[in-house]
């Protein structure tokens, strides 16, 4: 039987490059996202390659996760790779300007949505053992401060922490960790957190080389693919054109 690999955020960027790199190496799909005519159009391009199982999803809903995942269908149970990677951006002004609303919307996605799928593929993720993993998207925002990173940033800090923690209990089991980091990439991340300004999205891309969304794909299968006794703990993913830059210092008017 083919390995299985459980995708969350499966009707874009990352999450469907990397349903189509999984596809690409024989593994069956579980695709799941809110957006079903996304995912039956993704359904219809991968199913002659390999089994696909789709579920139209808000990893938000804890009662509705757990129902898909004990409604698996058979050839889908034993999942050997679950990706974490639905999740936004909002807001990126500064945290003094931004609506509670959109913070809350990060910290229910990005954290509880996340929790839940962990949660309830945990089980099936350990009955699997050795060679099964967990790759969490989290970001550099969770390790670099920037400005109107806010709450984004935080949520993905708790991303890598959960991780660890994550590796400290499993330790034993064969369940690998990984929290993966990506830099500047280019999906639809953009015209999600400025609410459709495709304009917006255009300029912050243009003029620069960004990762794109087969680039975290490729290091997300190569993660899940290494011999079992390999746990890569985080992959910080930058282009080659974005760096840090120096301390902001508020100064007294010359
Ligand atoms: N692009 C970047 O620069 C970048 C950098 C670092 C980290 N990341 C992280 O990478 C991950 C993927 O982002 P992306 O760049 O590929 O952006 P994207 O193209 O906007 O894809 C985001 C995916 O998340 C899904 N999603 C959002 N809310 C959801 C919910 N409540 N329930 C289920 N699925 C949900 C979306 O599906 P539906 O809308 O159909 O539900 C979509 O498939 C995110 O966690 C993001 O924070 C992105």
């Amino acid at each position: 039987m083919s390995d299985i690999v459980f995708i969350t955020g499966a009707t874009s960027g990352f999450g469907r490059a990397a349903a189509r790199r999984f596809a690409q190496a024989g593994w069956s799909l579980v695709l799941a996202g809110r957006r079903l005519e996304r995912l039956q159009a993704l359904q219809e391009e991968l199913k002659e390659q390999v089994p696909v199982h789709i579920a139209a999803l808000d990893v938000r809903d804890a009662e509705a996760v757990r129902q898909v995942v004990a409604a698996l269908p058979e050839g889908f149970r034993q999942v050997k790779a679950l990706l974490n990677n639905a999740g936004l951006a909002l807001a990126p002004e500064a945290a003094q300007k931004v609506a509670l609303e959109d913070w809350h919307t990060m910290i229910d996605t990005n954290i509880t949505g996340l929790v839940n799928v962990t949660h309830a593929l945990l089980p099936t993720l350990i009955a699997t053992g050795q060679g099964a993993s967990i790759i969490n998207i989290g970001s550099v925002a969770g390790h670099w401060p920037y400005p109107g990173g806010h709450v984004y940033g935080a949520t993905k800090a708790f991303v890598q922490q959960f991780s660890y923690n994550l590796r400290c209990d499993l330790l034993g089991t064969g369940v690998r960790v990984t929290d993966i980091a990506p830099g500047l990439a280019e999906t639809e991340f953009t015209l999600v957190r400025t609410k459709g300004d495709q304009a917006a999205s255009d300029r912050l891309y243009r003029g620069t080389t960004p990762l794109v969304a087969e680039d975290i794909a490729e290091q997300i299968f190569h993660v899940a693919s290494l011999p079992a006794h390999i746990n890569i703990n985080r992959l910080e993913i930058m282009p080659v054109r974005q760096a840090w830059s120096a301390f902001a210092v508020d100064r007294d008017p010359q």
